[in-house]
């Protein structure tokens, strides 16, 4: 069965362009996977559909309330479902957790507000809590998306070859080789010879001794 992913968020319309679009929206559109969105605010029950509320013990802001999140979660999950919280004191994310990720046949990801939510929710209902980078956004819906589209990427079927995955950053743990595509001269700059004599295998050591330069460049750490 494909998996099925169920987001749950206070702004709901800023995925509407990225399901729609590209590689995604095509993998959506083959039912190679599934994505619901849900607003959160349909789970309140006061007249002014409050999903936050002041912190007890003060300080600045304002926290996702535990009862509209708890009836979400109680109602959208399966058994084996995974639930996630996108916080940036979650676990760094990572090319194998895409991955793995996109084994599972349900997930729940829920995006709160910048501030924080009520550490019951973390308590009870949720499962693991990932982090996309050591940086604060206003609120977990880009992050939630950034987590389907890198793990969309291993659901078979979504790219258009399966090799493109293993030639790429993060996969072997080298950053990137540079690529070039026609013309071969633009505006003096001409592409590098190599790259056009049709020896693969000298292809193949010139992308790999970039690689490894890019890669001690930028991301020492990744060759430690
Ligand atoms: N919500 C706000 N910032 C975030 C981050 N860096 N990762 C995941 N969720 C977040």
């Amino acid at each position: 069965m494909a998996l099925h992913i169920d987001i749950l968020t206070l702004f709901p319309r800023m995925l509407d362009g990225f399901l729609a679009e590209s590689i995604l929206g095509k993998a959506l559109d083959r039912g190679l996977l599934t994505v619901k969105v849900h607003d959160l605010r349909d789970w309140t029950t006061d007249k002014h559909n409050t999903a936050d509320d002041r912190p007890f013990g003060g300080g600045a802001g304002m926290v996702l309330k535990p009862e509209p999140v708890f009836a979400a979660i109680e109602q959208l999950q399966r058994p084996g479902c995974r639930r996630i919280y996108l916080t940036p004191d979650g676990v760094p994310f990572s090319t194998q957790r895409a991955e793995s990720l996109s084994h599972e046949q349900h997930l729940i990801l829920l995006s709160g507000h910048y501030e924080g939510i009520d550490q019951r929710i973390r308590d009870c209902v949720i499962d693991e809590e990932i982090s996309i980078g050591d940086y604060v956004l206003t609120n977990g819906t880009v992050a939630a998306a950034i987590v389907i589209d890198a793990l969309s990427r291993f659901i078979p079927g979504t790219l258009g070859e399966e090799k493109s995955l293993t030639h790429e950053s993060f996969t072997n743990k080298l950053l990137d080789f540079p690529q070039y595509t026609r013309p071969a001269e633009f505006r003096g700059m001409s592409v590098p010879e190599v790259l056009l004599s049709g020896n693969h295998v000298e292809i193949e050591k010139w992308r790999q001794a970039r690689r490894l330069e890019k890669t001690r460049q930028i991301r020492p750490d990744l060759l430690e």
